[in-house]
């Protein structure tokens, strides 16, 4: 070892000893008489010190070349400081240097490798080695250990074996695009990397291995956004012999465990929701649940407290649903304009936004005066249970799209209403999702989660008779603080019913055997039930870390179109490279 010790640990303890360290020059001090320099490295800082006239003047010479982040190694005796640091650790002592040598040296870095750095975004993903010498960056990456580690504990302690999936495969459907690989002992034929290891985790229950699970990379072409990355991670497992229950409690442990664990807190309750609840009250199928502000339907299939009074936005609109902002009755218009612009804003979509308040006085004010009466408002005031000093906000439209929007506007009023704190934890079961939905696109059904998941016993009459849309899945997400980590299913097991699926999924036999022979070949040779579910890894992380964006918690992460700067990747291959492939450009 080139080192006696790192530089976290030592203490008062280890005074009068002579040490060695190694790392990286954090910063210099030269006071002229005196030279201070604060050596860095994962485990933290230890002060060096060196003395005109007592240090040796060719070691005090040496010191004064060093530059930021050159890699030096320094001997000397371990002292007591006079004025101590409680910031730092080692904050106690520091090392005064006998002997000291450069390792390697090093160029300015492009930016500060401070805890606040001056390097924008770009600047630092280009240089991500030099950024992951971060402490908050480089404490993300450990808190991702860390979860890593008590995953496979919990897994391990409860039978489950981790098991390694083939990456280059052939396409699984999860709604992404894939990316494929050209096969050069196969002209023209490509692998694609797996989405997920689904089939094969399916495959693994058909071999008996039980239970199976893999903390293991997928891959999928889609749109990025802060909480999405072209290749990810995931906490992937199968159970067999088990119904929707025992897959929800089994993870809901796994998650208390890593709560316990990681953040050391009890989570607390973990309820349950409906997926047709959710979208009623909530607009979203991962709603944010650690604040309330419920919708609330002042026209709907069950209701109209707004219809034949002349106002031709409400009486087109087969859905009025708003939300009951406490307490903000006195937003000024400017901020009442701001929510405007922001539900008008292309990604949501709304026209408008109609509103009304609730004054301190007790009188009711609304943006559609014109229309409706002070006794019409009072209706309204009371379904959305109203009071003194309260804002509602109202958007019309139609059906689950309007509620979407709402849902927008939720979540934003959550945010300045400062009741998305991210050190609270709110965690539920979404469950009885649709097992299909309708593109009006492609004017064709899709499946919700895969095409391997179960329909609900109840509604498989629904297959037969083309109620497609009624049909309920044995499937279900956890969420957390509105952010979806994890989802899963029951699995089809049966030769026939899987057939069926694919054929209302608008598979052809012959497409389907093609595509998926080789499982329903499988479900032939004694299949057992089956069901199982996979975490985002990244996105759990991030959840423990109290951030938004995965790529924090990513060591190597893509940017927004999908790049990895610091590589330059992807990017062309030679000519020859893809003659061997037998590939041919167009752009
Ligand atoms: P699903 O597609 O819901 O299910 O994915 C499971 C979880 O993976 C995370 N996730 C992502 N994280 C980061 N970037 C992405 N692009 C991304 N896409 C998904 C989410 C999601 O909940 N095979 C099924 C699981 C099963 O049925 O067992 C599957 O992959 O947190």
């Amino acid at each position: 070892m080139l080192r006696t010790h790192n530089n976290g640990e030592l203490r008062l303890a280890h005074v009068n000893q002579t040490v060695t360290l190694c790392g990286w020059v954090q910063r210099t001090r030269d006071k002229g008489g005196m030279i201070w320099i604060d050596l860095r490295d994962r485990y933290g800082i230890t002060q060096l010190m060196l003395e005109e006239g007592k240090t040796p003047k060719e070691v005090l010479d040496l010191a004064r070349t060093f530059g930021r982040e050159f890699v030096i190694s320094a001997t000397g005796v371990v002292v007591e400081r006079l004025s101590k640091n409680d910031k730092i650790a080692t904050g106690d002592i520091e090392i005064r240097v006998s002997e000291i040598s450069i390792l390697n040296p090093a160029k300015l870095p492009p930016f500060l490798i401070e805890d606040d750095t001056d390097g924008g975004d770009d600047l630092r993903m280009k240089y991500r080695y030099l950024d992951l010498r971060r402490n908050p960056v480089r404490a993300n990456l450990q808190l991702r250990h860390q979860v890593a580690r008590f995953t496979r504990d919990y897994l391990d302690n409860q039978d489950f074996i981790e098991v390694e999936t083939p990456v280059l495969i052939k396409s699984t459907p999860e709604g992404a695009r894939d990316f494929v690989v050209p096969s050069r002992m196969n002209p023209g034929e490509f692998y694609a990397l797996p989405q997920s290891p689904q089939t094969f985790k399916q495959l693994l229950m058909v071999s008996g291995f039980d239970r199976y699970y893999q903390i293991v990379k997928c891959f999928r072409d889609e749109d990025l956004r802060a909480d999405r990355q072209p290749e990810f991670t995931q906490i992937d497992c199968e159970m067999s012999f088990i119904e929707q229950e025992d897959v929800l409690n089994m993870f809901e442990g796994l998650i208390r465990h890593l709560f316990t664990k990681v953040k050391g807190m009890d989570l607390g309750e973990v309820s349950r929701m409906t997926y047709a609840h959710a979208m009623k009250y909530y607009g979203s199928d991962k709603p944010d649940i650690r604040f309330d502000m419920k919708f609330v339907e002042l026209k709907s299939e069950e209701v109209d407290l707004v219809s034949d009074k002349d106002f031709a936005v409400f009486d087109a609109a087969n859905t009025v649903v708003g939300i009951n902002a406490k307490g903000c009755a006195e937003y000024t218009r400017k901020q009442v304009d701001e929510l405007t612009e922001f539900v008008k804003r292309p990604q949501i979509g709304a026209k408008g936004l109609i509103y009304f308040r609730y004054n301190n006085d007790g009188t009711l004010k609304s943006s559609v005066d014109k229309f409706y009466s002070e006794e019409d408002l009072k209706k309204w005031a009371e379904a959305f249970g109203a009071e003194k000093g309260d804002l509602i906000l109202i958007l019309p439209g139609d059906g689950d799209k309007v509620r979407k929007q709402l849902n927008e506007l939720r979540l934003e009023m959550g945010n300045r209403l400062g009741l998305r704190d991210p050190k609270k934890y709110a965690a539920h079961w979404v469950i009885d999702f649709p097992l299909l939905e309708y593109g009006e696109e492609e004017d064709r059904w899709f499946a919700m989660h895969h095409p391997f998941t179960s329909p609900k016993p109840e509604d498989i009459q629904y297959l037969e008779s083309g109620d497609l849309g009624k049909i309920r899945a044995n499937a279900y997400d956890l969420v957390i603080n509105g952010v979806e980590v994890g989802g899963g299913s029951i699995r089809i097991f049966q030769k026939d019913l899987q057939a069926k699926m694919f054929e209302v999924l608008g598979f052809s036999d012959e497409e389907a055997k093609h595509q998926f022979g080789f499982l329903m070949d499988a479900f032939e040779y004694g299949a057992p039930p089956h069901g199982g579910l996979a975490f985002g890894f990244d996105r759990l992380c991030s959840l423990f870390g109290g951030s938004d964006s995965i790529r924090d918690f990513i060591a190597f992460p893509k940017n927004n179109s999908g790049r990895d700067v610091m590589i330059d990747s992807p990017s062309t291959i030679d000519d020859k490279q893809l003659n061997e492939l037998k590939i041919r450009t167009v752009v």
